[in-house]
């Protein structure tokens, strides 16, 4: 099979490293992706916002599968225009990458579903959202999300009902995301310790693909700004089985089901934010892509065939197959350019990428070559580092100790991933 992934991140280049391992591939080729990736798929200069020029070059190069990886081409309907040219696609159509493009879309799906969420409201109105916070949280927090992607920047946890609605002014009057910040939801902030179950979905069966945690802030000790996700373990340490199961049924295949229902067949990843509260999980969000780093941190546990399982998908038929993970744990630390998530440095060249130790791989997000060919730190988030052990402690002293081998002027990671 000839594969054409989209994307040029860690996530890509872990989805890349599992579907190399397919006895299925013939040919692997990822646009744009980034240097790891040149030992396994060859680069090709695409913009995927170029719909016309990704279907002409699937077409040229006969390519089996595009596999898109990030939320925004799905979100742009780069799927609908390969499906229409007759090109087989792994991830969702627009209609259904909505779940992830549109907040109060998702929250509206999970009422209808009787999907488990906290309570929210939506305006597109500045004053009757003042006087809904005034009203509803009066001295407490809630939760203001821009309606549309908003490069993860779009949520703000407010602590205060000032706070809150000094958010919701910089998206419906300060235009801070223009488009996608000229509609809000203001949601109930709930409790308790989060987790992300993911499913790999062929528009009417789900299948397990994984469970991690992320660790979003910036900072030791979660202090600091919200990134896109400073490291990662999995399994997910509070989704025990029972949560499992019981997030599987009341937030997963509801999803599944109602999304067909709807007459939106959801097929791709489909990445579940839970909330697990006191009452049973909670959906704080959707994603309708693999987690970044999750997918760093899910993919190296895969004993099953990728590519085979994403054509399954495609086609139809996921509910004659199943996913086998090994049973170690996985922890995986990101290293980053020092003032990620705001203005950081880029360019600088970095040392000890080929200093291998056990059971460790180094995947690639924000890295370029400079005009001698070394590898630069060009991205906030530069390395994602994966380690794979016996524990989340046996993991996570190996991943910090491939870190530790690696080193350019201003990288920067968080001490406490799996700690
Ligand atoms: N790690 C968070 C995300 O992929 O959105």
């Amino acid at each position: 099979m000839n594969v054409l992934v989209i994307g040029g991140g860690g996530r890509e280049h872990a989805l890349v490293d599992a579907i190399d391992r397919s006895p299925l591939l013939a040919r692997l080729m990822v646009a744009p992706g980034n240097p790891g990736m040149e030992d396994m798929a060859e680069r090709v200069d695409l913009n995927p916002a170029d719909h016309d020029g990704v279907v002409a070059f699937a077409r040229d190069h006969d390519i089996d599968l595009v596999v898109i990886g990030p939320e925004a081409p799905l979100v742009a309907g780069l799927a609908d225009d390969l499906i229409s040219a007759g090109i087989r696609v792994f991830g969702p159509n627009a209609s259904a990458a909505r779940l992830e493009g549109s907040k109060a879309f998702a929250r509206d799906f999970c009422d209808r579903h009787g999907i488990p969420q906290p309570g929210f409201a939506r305006f597109d109105d500045h004053t009757a959202a003042i006087s809904h916070i005034n009203a509803s949280y009066g001295g407490t927090g809630c939760v203001v999300k821009a309606d549309g992607l908003a490069a993860g920047k779009g949520v703000v946890v407010a602590d205060t009902s000032d706070q809150a609605i000094e958010a919701v002014t910089m998206m419906l009057d300060g235009g801070a995301f223009g488009a996608a910040g000229a509609s809000v939801v203001i949601e109930d902030r709930i409790t308790g310790t989060e987790a992300s179950l993911f499913a790999m979905v062929d528009g009417t069966s789900a299948i397990f693909m994984g469970s991690a945690q992320d660790y979003k802030r910036a900072h030791d000790g979660d202090k600091g700004p919200n990134t896109g996700g400073m490291g990662a373990v999995s399994p997910a340490p509070a989704l025990n089985d029972a949560l499992l199961q019981q997030a599987w049924d009341e937030v997963v295949l509801p999803v599944v089901a109602g999304m067909k229902q709807e007459g939106n067949p959801y097929q791709g990843f489909l990445y579940c934010g839970l909330m697990l509260t006191e009452s049973g999980p909670q959906v704080i969000e959707f994603n309708c892509r693999f987690g970044d780093p999750e997918a760093e941190t899910i993919l190296p546990r895969l004993k099953s065939d990728l590519l085979s399982a994403m054509i399954m998908a495609s086609d139809g038929g996921l509910d004659h197959t199943s996913m086998r993970f090994v049973d170690h744990h996985a922890v995986t630390v990101i290293m980053v350019n020092g003032g990620y998530p705001g203005d950081y440095r880029k360019g600088a060249v970095i040392t000890g990428l080929d200093e291998k130790s056990g059971d460790t791989i180094v995947f690639h997000a924000g890295t370029a070559r400079d005009d001698d060919g070394a590898i630069i730190a060009n991205g906030g988030r530069v390395l994602a580092i994966t380690a794979l052990g016996q524990n989340n402690d046996e993991a996570r002293q190996r991943a910090y100790d491939r870190v530790s081998r690696i080193s350019w002027d201003g990288a920067f990671y968080r001490r406490d991933i799996a700690g």
